[in-house]
């Protein structure tokens, strides 16, 4: 039996306290904290079923596939690379996509560029409460050839939005962004947690009502906040999220879930004077600027089933401390910190004495064991002074005795080699496979690694 106890709930965060106070012990907010019967919460959950079980209720309705012959999902297409590459199949109507990312990642420019592209064969509603429609008017100019199928609304109030699409009869809905918009079936403030699920949930019904596409821009911060996109993701049909440095030219498109296709697919665009464009050769586009040096090498990875050609770059430097610094951006500084231990027992190199900076070129981020081998090679090369041959690609798993791990996707990492007219590959002696035209050194160890290098 759910006890009729009273519990404090947060409205901004859901926090959920015995006690009341001023303020919420999670988020921190003023004056949010409100009282709810523990018994009333339950019930309104369905806990147990028991209010299910009422015999009067009547029975939901079910029907076979013989019932569906000859209905199918509607979708919207468009031609452009843009719209092909991130809804190649086009966009199903009464679905949502969630578009994820930092801001000033290029979420609005994508947005924007996909409802030109999809306004010239269907009618577009693009709400934005960020920017005004003089400053999307000047975006678009640069984006596209703009057209009367597109339509602009600064709308930010669920219950308007809902009148105002479906008095415009249109089949593309941009919401910019997530955060800035209210259901005002909910007291909380938008942005807030509670405000958040209860927009979205706004816009499912929308999107089913109304039978249109909606795309929604959601802001990610790099602290991770709770209110973010993270906690919608379940409640939409596809995610996107754009990550990369806004400050290189370079983005990724990454799809975490998708119920109209498949997940997992990373897309390279190009941040350019007319809007986002997609590279053809993605493979290589993070070295386009590599020229051997000290501390740098390449490594092949592969992410969503792609082969990127990466540079890894290292910094070591005399530590004027007495605690030496380790940093890493694009990957995981715990794995540096790792083969550094490794480094220090199985080679006799000792870092202890020195600052250690690992870097990613072009602000790639993965996690890909592969890179390791990569990763003590760029470390040792700034260390010892050596350049590494510009056709050179080395990859591997560093195991903690220093031997070296065979790595999956072995055959497609090696084909990209060879069709990007590298000459060299360093790999593990457990990954060797015979390539003609290829000079392929397997080694089982990082110690033979770097005997083979002559360093
Ligand atoms: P924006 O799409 O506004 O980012 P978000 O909505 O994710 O916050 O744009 C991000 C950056 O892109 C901004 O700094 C300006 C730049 N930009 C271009 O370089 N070219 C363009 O055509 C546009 C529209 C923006
Ligand atoms: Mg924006």
């Amino acid at each position: 039996m759910p006890s009729d106890k009273i519990i404090y709930v947060c409205s901004k965060c859901d926090a959920q306290a015995s006690k009341w106070s001023g303020r919420c012990f999670e988020c921190g907010a003023w004056g949010t904290l409100e009282a709810q019967s523990l018994k009333l919460k339950t019930q309104s959950l369905g806990a147990g079923g028991r209010e299910i079980k009422n015999k009067n209720t009547a029975a939901g309705e079910v029907m076979t596939f013989e019932d569906l012959q000859g209905q199918e999902l509607k979708r919207i297409t468009a031609d452009e690379p843009l719209a092909q590459a991130i809804f190649p199949l086009g966009l199903p109507l009464g679905s949502i996509t969630l578009l994820g990312g930092e801001p000033g990642a290029g979420k609005s420019t994508v947005a924007l560029q996909l409802s030109l592209q999809f306004s010239t064969k269907n009618k577009v509603l693009y709400f934005s409460s960020e920017e005004s429609a003089v400053q999307i008017k000047e975006k678009v100019q640069r984006l596209g050839q703009p057209n009367n199928n597109f339509l602009f609304s600064a709308e930010h109030n669920t219950a308007v939005m809902s009148a105002t699409i479906a008095k415009h009869g249109v089949q593309l809905v941009v919401v910019d962004s997530i955060q800035t918009i209210h259901n005002p079936e909910m007291a909380a403030e938008p942005g807030s947690l509670n405000q958040l699920k209860a927009s979205m949930v706004a816009l499912m019904t929308i999107a089913k009502e109304c039978e249109v596409a909606i795309i929604v821009i959601g802001h990610v911060t790099k602290e991770g906040v709770v209110a973010g996109p993270k906690t919608l993701e379940h409640l939409v049909d596809i995610v996107y999220y754009l990550e990369g440095d806004p400050d290189s030219r370079y983005r990724l498109l990454r799809s975490s879930k998708n119920r109209y296709g498949t997940a997992g697919k990373v897309s390279v665009l190009q941040m350019t004077n007319g809007g986002l464009q997609v590279v053809k050769q993605a493979a290589t586009a993070f070295i386009s600027q590599y020229k051997p040096h000290v501390g740098s090498v390449i490594t092949a990875v592969v992410d969503g089933g792609q082969v990127f050609f990466l540079e890894v770059q290292s910094l070591v430097t005399n530590s004027n401390f007495g605690y030496a610094k380790r940093t890493a951006s694009g990957l995981p500084v715990k794995r540096v910190e790792v083969l550094l231990a490794v480094m220090k027992k199985r080679l006799n190199l000792n870092f202890d004495t020195h600052d250690v900076y690992v870097n990613l070129v072009g602000g790639f981020k993965i996690n890909d064991p592969a890179m390791d081998v990569a990763i003590c090679l760029s470390l040792i090369s700034s260390l010892k002074n050596k350049v590494a041959s510009g056709q050179l690609v080395v990859f591997g798993e560093v195991g903690l005795t220093g031997e070296l791990r065979p790595v999956k996707d072995t055959s497609l990492r090696l084909e990209a080699v060879q069709k990007n007219k590298f000459a060299k590959v360093l790999l593990p002696a457990g990954n060797m496979k015979s390539m003609i035209g290829l000079e392929l050194a397997a080694v089982d160890s990082l110690q033979t690694a770097v005997e083979k290098l002559g360093w």
